[in-house]
């Protein structure tokens, strides 16, 4: 009897997280958490509702991918000791950020979309950029689109308080908080939010947008109590950001979905739904465990991300199918797909002519007119295919060999990540209320 509810018990537990041996292997410096879900669940044909709130996403390219994940991971990688995605940040023509028009106490303003980090913020019109070394340097350098104009609808926060936040490559942005009404999808606007107008930043700017969206958890936040250059830890303090306030203000439901088009470098963002996008198949679609990638034992404390990331089935590839388990992000504003080493090398040598790696792009290079495998990633036992067109960068050409750049890198000790080359092929659905990431399939024909 004893024996029998001991087992049971062990069952609920392997049930409720099937892959927790998956995530105990992290590398160095990496944390997996499994966030729960605080809403009732519902069938997914309920979730999968289109949603009248959605806007138009566009790429921007800059001079920089510092905000990509393999960006973020090279540098956290380097700061302690891990040997995963070093050397990512040269390949920086790579990155495309997504960029997406909100409305900032009535005043129309382009923000970077990012999933990685939690605070909103615009630059106002008075602001220092400074370079590496914290010199002043002329307002250009840092390269924003047009500054935010006025102050905060609601006044500062009191007492006062400032953000502070290091991105990926070193990027600093720092200015004090207040309350503004933001709208959101042309209509949806969060009232009294939490944002920072900055004032002093170290950044590299596509001179198209003014700030930037943090669509992650509370717990990861940068505010703080006091004066502006002082931001120990102990003076931090947690609010509630975008999506948070979006919800609790009964806005949206608990998820919002990305579709990124093809070929077109844009895409659609909705709150609360799926956006109304051709080409769905519905009934190809896939729910898992949401898992967050948390990096941790950094030195500056101020410096924080937390990525949405799931553990697929396995891969299909050239008739060969792979089921080890990892951890991959997912993330928008990384363009390739980085895999372990071996798996990416198997792939790679599957286009025909195989792929080659060339050492000075970290990436591997093929002829532009190979014949690329046929690759799928399975999720909860569905396949996503790759369009083929997607799996060969045609305008990605090294000068020395004439060779094309393959969408399949190589991720080092992990984690891993699914860029845009993956998000091509499917709707995917950040489902923050029920901790479920879930993807339908958008074919290529
Ligand atoms: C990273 O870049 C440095 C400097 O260019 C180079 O010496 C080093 O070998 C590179 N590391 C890898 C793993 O490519
Ligand atoms: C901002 O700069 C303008 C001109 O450079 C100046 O007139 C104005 O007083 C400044 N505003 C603040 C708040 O510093
Ligand atoms: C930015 O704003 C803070 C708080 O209002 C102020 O203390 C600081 O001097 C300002 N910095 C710059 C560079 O304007
Ligand atoms: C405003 O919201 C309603 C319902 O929430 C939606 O049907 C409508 O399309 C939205 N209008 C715009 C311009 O976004
Ligand atoms: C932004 O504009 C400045 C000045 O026109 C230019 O020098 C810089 O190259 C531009 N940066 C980008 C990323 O387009
Ligand atoms: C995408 O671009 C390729 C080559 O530039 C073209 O052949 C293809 O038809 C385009 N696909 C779509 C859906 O526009």
């Amino acid at each position: 009897m004893l024996t029998v509810v001991i087992f049971s018990f062990f069952l609920l537990l392997v049930a409720a997280f099937p892959h927790a041996d998956v995530l105990k292997r992290a590398p160095p410096g990496i944390r997996f958490q499994t966030p729960k879900g605080t809403h009732p669940s519902l069938s997914f044909s309920k979730l999968a509702e289109t949603s009248h709130n959605h806007q138009r996403i566009h790429g921007v390219r800059s001079k920089t991918n510092a905000r990509s994940v393999a960006a973020i991971l090279g540098a956290h990688q380097r700061q302690v000791g891990g040997t995963g995605y070093e050397n990512i940040t040269v390949t920086n023509a790579y990155g495309t950020q997504y960029a997406t028009e909100v409305t900032w106490s009535g005043v129309p303003i382009n923000l970077l979309l990012d999933t990685g980090s939690s605070d909103t913020w615009a630059i106002q019109r008075n602001f220092s950029c400074v370079d590496y070394a914290g010199e002043p340097v002329p307002q250009i350098v840092c390269a924003f689109g047009p500054s935010y104009p006025a102050t905060f609808q609601y006044g500062e926060t009191s007492p006062p308080q400032h953000m502070f936040i290091r991105y990926g490559d070193g990027e600093i942005v720092t200015g004090p908080m207040g309350f503004s009404d933001i709208t959101l999808a042309g209509n949806l606007t969060v009232t009294k939010l939490q944002v920072c107008l900055a004032n002093n930043t170290y950044w590299y700017g596509n001179n198209v947008t003014s700030g930037l969206m943090g669509l992650a958890f509370p717990s990861i936040t940068n505010a703080y109590i006091g004066p502006q250059y002082e931001h120990d830890p102990g003076s931090q303090v947690e609010y509630s950001p975008l999506f948070t306030s979006m919800v609790s203000q009964g806005k949206s439901r608990p998820m919002f979905s990305i579709a990124i088009d093809r070929n077109s470098s844009s895409g659609v963002l909705a709150w609360g739904g799926i956006p109304p996008v051709k080409g769905l198949d519905r009934e190809n679609d896939a729910s898992v465990d949401m898992v967050i990638t948390n990096l941790i034992d950094i030195p500056e404390t101020a410096y924080e991300y937390s990525f949405y990331t799931i553990i697929p089935d396995g891969w299909d590839y050239d008739q060969k199918t792979d089921i080890k388990k990892y951890p991959y992000i997912v993330d928008s504003g990384t363009t390739l797909c980085y895999l372990p080493p071996y798996l990416a090398s198997a792939i790679n040598q599957a286009f025909n002519p195989s792929a080659v790696w060339l050492w000075a792009y970290m990436a591997y290079f093929t002829s532009c007119d190979a014949t690329p495998p046929i690759v799928s990633l399975v999720i909860a036992g569905k396949r996503f295919l790759f369009n083929p067109a997607d799996l060969i960068y045609r305008d990605m050409v090294d000068p020395e060999t004439g060779l094309c750049m393959t969408a399949i890198a190589s991720g080092g000790t992990g984690p891993y990540i699914l860029g845009d080359a993956f998000m091509q092929n499917a709707l995917v659905v950040f489902d923050v209320g029920h901790a479920q990431m879930r993807f339908i399939s958008r074919p290529y024909y």
